[in-house]
């Protein structure tokens, strides 16, 4: 009984290791080679962390919290600055008048909002859209790369002086930033101008183009 269990569980090996060997000369080698798996992290749980956040200030004067939007599997990720009021009634990025001029500049590269993934440095709206300040990045910051490191993007484009500067910690102007990709953790970040400052300055919008051609260029290498 025992030698017939031992003879079966022999021939099972064999047959295993002879299924193995075939499938190696085929070129499959999936038992060896299966795909490095992604940290056990989704924007959900990201999402959830947040929870009903009163971290800083801003909580007092919000009525949603805008955590992003678009594909986790993005390979491209915009970040601006922070939500406004448009953004802040109906809790998603980039929704007022920047938002359809940020939207149109995705489609002038061939792309879709649903393509990629929209975000900002801080996730409520300052009032009366000032600057976030140094404490309520400190608080916010932390969750947008959090977000980052889940959708691990090929291409970050900074959107603005402050989303530029806060990311790449730096003073630089973004006149001096824009225009040439900067190494982010892995990632290829373009900073380039706000598209609210484009809607007041729209001598500028010719420079945004030469950085969007450059990232639809970087996007497009596989
Ligand atoms: N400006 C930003 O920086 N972010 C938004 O979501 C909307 C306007």
């Amino acid at each position: 009984m025992k030698e017939d269990i031992h003879r079966e569980l022999r021939q099972i090996v064999t047959q295993i290791k002879g299924h193995l060997r075939y499938q190696k000369e085929l070129g499959i080698n999936t038992l060896l080679s299966q795909k490095k798996k992604r940290p056990v992290l989704d924007l959900n749980v990201v999402r959830r962390e947040i929870g009903e956040c009163t971290r800083c200030r801003l909580h007092e004067g919000r009525n949603h919290l805008v955590f992003g939007e678009g594909t986790p599997h993005a390979r491209l990720v915009f970040v601006g600055e922070g939500p406004g009021r448009d953004e802040d009634l109906q809790g998603k990025p980039f929704v007022g008048r920047a938002g359809e001029l940020l939207t149109r500049i995705i489609e002038a590269i061939d792309l879709t909002r649903e393509e990629v993934y929209i975000a900002n440095i801080v996730k409520c709206r300052p009032p009366n859209n000032r600057d976030p300040r140094p404490d309520e990045i400190q608080a916010c910051l932390p969750f947008l790369l959090k977000q980052l490191e889940v959708i691990r993007p090929k291409i970050i484009c900074a959107l603005g002086t402050f989303a530029a500067q806060t990311l790449l910690e730096t003073e630089e102007k973004i006149s001096a930033l824009r225009g040439r990709f900067h190494s982010y953790h892995g990632a290829k970040l373009m900073p380039t101008y706000h598209p609210a400052f484009l809607l007041r300055n729209p001598q500028f919008k010719k420079h945004v183009w030469e950085d969007m051609k450059q990232i639809r260029k970087e996007y497009k290498k596989r």
